[in-house]
């Protein structure tokens, strides 16, 4: 199949990022993704094959941000969508959360996302899209996550206000929102085993779909808002949570 669309994905190097850069791999896009450790970054470029570049890039430093937008302007000239997908998650108590976990938690997950979406205005084709990848505790309250919610809910609402100010350079702005899904990210979040096995065993018994949602299921919805399919869309959220907060 044909298709000369180029992507950028922050945060490709594991779970939902690389699960969306193999399935429009597959589709014939020309996809870039970013991680910042080199390790994750070239295993990720070496199991998504050839067509794959990486390019090593700290979200939450804006001098990172520029560097990239240069790389890749250099090396593709302008592109048709950009998956702002960069995220840490770390589970503490409202009361137990640091001022360095605050920090990092914005920094990275809204921070960078802002700075990310603004440092690629200038290599985004008209018409292109730019999707947003937030989550269901932004609408659905879970504990341990006041800023991690904060720090989605704070990118979510910008996306309103994207979508006015960036209409006449033909950029769109829609958001998925996943719900708990099985990635790398539990294990990163400095849950123990046993506590993550009880989420995803919680999610998938309590899920109409009877199983917890994987990475591979958000990517065809990401492809959907990357697409021409969802050209008229604007600040559309779709939730892919298999029906976990109905
Ligand atoms: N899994 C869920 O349940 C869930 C639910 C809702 C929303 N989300 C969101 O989905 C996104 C992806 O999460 P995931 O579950 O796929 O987690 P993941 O497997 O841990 O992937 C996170 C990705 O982001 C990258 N990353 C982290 N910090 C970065 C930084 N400072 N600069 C550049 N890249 C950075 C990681 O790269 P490195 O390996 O280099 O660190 C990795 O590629 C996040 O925004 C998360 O909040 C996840």
């Amino acid at each position: 199949m044909m298709n000369n669309k180029i992507i950028v994905i922050t945060g490709g190097t594991s779970g939902i990022g690389f699960a969306c850069a193999a399935y429009l791999l597959n589709l014939n896009y020309r996809v870039i993704i970013t991680g910042r450790t080199k390790e994750n970054l070239d295993k990720a470029v070496a199991d998504l094959g050839n067509n794959s570049v990486g390019i090593l890039s700290d979200t939450s430093s804006l001098v990172e941000i520029d560097n990239l937008v240069a790389k890749v302007k250099n090396e593709f000239g302008k592109i048709d969508g950009l998956f702002v997908n960069a995220g840490i998650f770390k589970a503490s108590t409202f009361e137990e959360t640091s001022e360095q976990l605050f920090d990092e938690t914005m920094n990275i997950n809204f921070k960078g996302a802002f700075f990310t979406v603004q440092k690629f205005i200038p290599i985004l084709k008209n018409p292109s899209s730019v999707v947003l990848n937030t989550s269901v505790v932004v609408f659905k309250s879970f504990s341990n996550t006041s800023v991690y919610t904060a720090s989605k809910a704070a990118l979510e609402s910008i996306a309103r206000v994207l979508n006015i100010e960036l209409a006449d350079k033909g950029i769109r702005v829609n958001v998925v929102s996943p719900g708990v899904t099985e990635s790398p990210i539990q294990k990163k979040s400095g849950m123990s085993d046993e506590a993550i096995d009880n989420l995803l065993e919680h999610f998938s018994s309590t899920s109409p779909i009877g199983r917890i949602v994987q990475p591979t299921d958000i990517a065809p919805i990401v492809e959907f808002l990357l697409s021409d399919k969802s050209q008229v869309l604007r600040n559309e959220k779709i939730i892919v949570d298999g029906g976990t907060t109905l």
